[in-house]
């Protein structure tokens, strides 16, 4: 069998969501360079309108997930626009440092809704639409999915979650011939930590912190998510299903 070649998804539709920085402007990009179109979702206009800039392929969709209404007219927006859909990419999430001690209901429902129950509803809106298509959904986790972080229990508790809806959705939908993985970044270059609420100089020395903890000794950058996102959801990537694909220079290992 030959190699495959690069990604080639003209005609393909795709959501991302959270398009309007870091993880999810580079995969919204990287799906728009490889001829998709795409339906940029958060919930700051201006910023979704950046990263549709010189790229007629992405239309913006300000929506706030966290609102259990949004993920139906999430999906409707892109069938209206494109007639059938191919990926979802549930890459919007909320990082909160939360100890033990300051731990309150707010707190853990904040990082639920948009971490877990968005993404959810967004797969069961899609999913008549996917089954058409023989779609793929990725879901984008954390390498605190899948080892602890002290103070931010609950952030990871919300990624361990999606990682099992990622197994089990892939098991569930596999006679439908769709594809469910996932990827668990560590330690990228993002707008997360500001939007975590710390302040500058809190963010600098985690950024350091983190830097020196991973064996590759750099923090990762977005596009080296978003490449093995669209690899995920590329159709040549036939006989992947179910997986957490962990991309984070090593620290996995330590
Ligand atoms: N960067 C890292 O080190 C890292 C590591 C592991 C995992 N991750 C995961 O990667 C994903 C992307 O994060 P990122 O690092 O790229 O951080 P980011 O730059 O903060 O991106 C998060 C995006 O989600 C959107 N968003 C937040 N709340 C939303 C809401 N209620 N409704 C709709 N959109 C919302 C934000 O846009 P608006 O504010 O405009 O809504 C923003 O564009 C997240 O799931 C995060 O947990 C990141």
């Amino acid at each position: 069998m030959a190699v495959s070649p690069p990604a080639d998804l003209t005609g393909q539709v795709v959501i991302v969501t959270g398009a309007g920085s870091g993880i999810g402007r580079a995969t919204a990009h990287a799906f728009a360079d490889a001829g998709a179109q795409v339906l940029g979702v958060g919930r700051r206009k201006d910023a979704l309108e950046e990263t549709a800039a010189d790229r007629p392929r992405i239309a913006a969709h300000p929506a706030d997930l966290s609102d259990p209404d949004t993920p139906q007219g999430v999906i409707d927006a892109a069938i209206e626009r494109w007639g059938h859909l191919d990926t979802l990419v549930n890459n919007a999430g909320a990082t909160r440092m939360m100890p033990l001690d300051r731990t309150t209901a707010e707190g853990i429902a904040a990082l639920f809704d948009l971490n877990v129950t968005a993404p959810s509803l967004l797969a069961a809106a899609a999913l008549p639409h996917l089954r058409k298509r023989r779609g793929t959904i990725v879901n984008v986790s954390s390498t605190y999915g899948h080892r602890p972080l002290a103070g931010a229990a609950h952030y990871g508790a919300s990624k361990a979650a999606l990682e099992q809806l990622t197994r089990a959705w892939a098991l569930e939908l596999a006679p439908d011939g769709i594809r469910v993985n996932a990827v668990a970044p560590g330690p990228t270059e993002s707008e997360a930590l500001a939007a975590a609420g710390l302040p500058e100089g809190v963010v600098d020395r985690i950024k350091r912190d983190e830097a020196d903890r991973v064996p590759l000794g750099r923090r990762g950058e977005p596009h080296e998510i978003a490449d093995w996102i669209l690899r995920l959801a590329d159709p040549a990537t036939t006989w992947l299903t179910g997986q957490i694909l962990t991309i984070d220079g090593g620290l996995e290992l330590t």
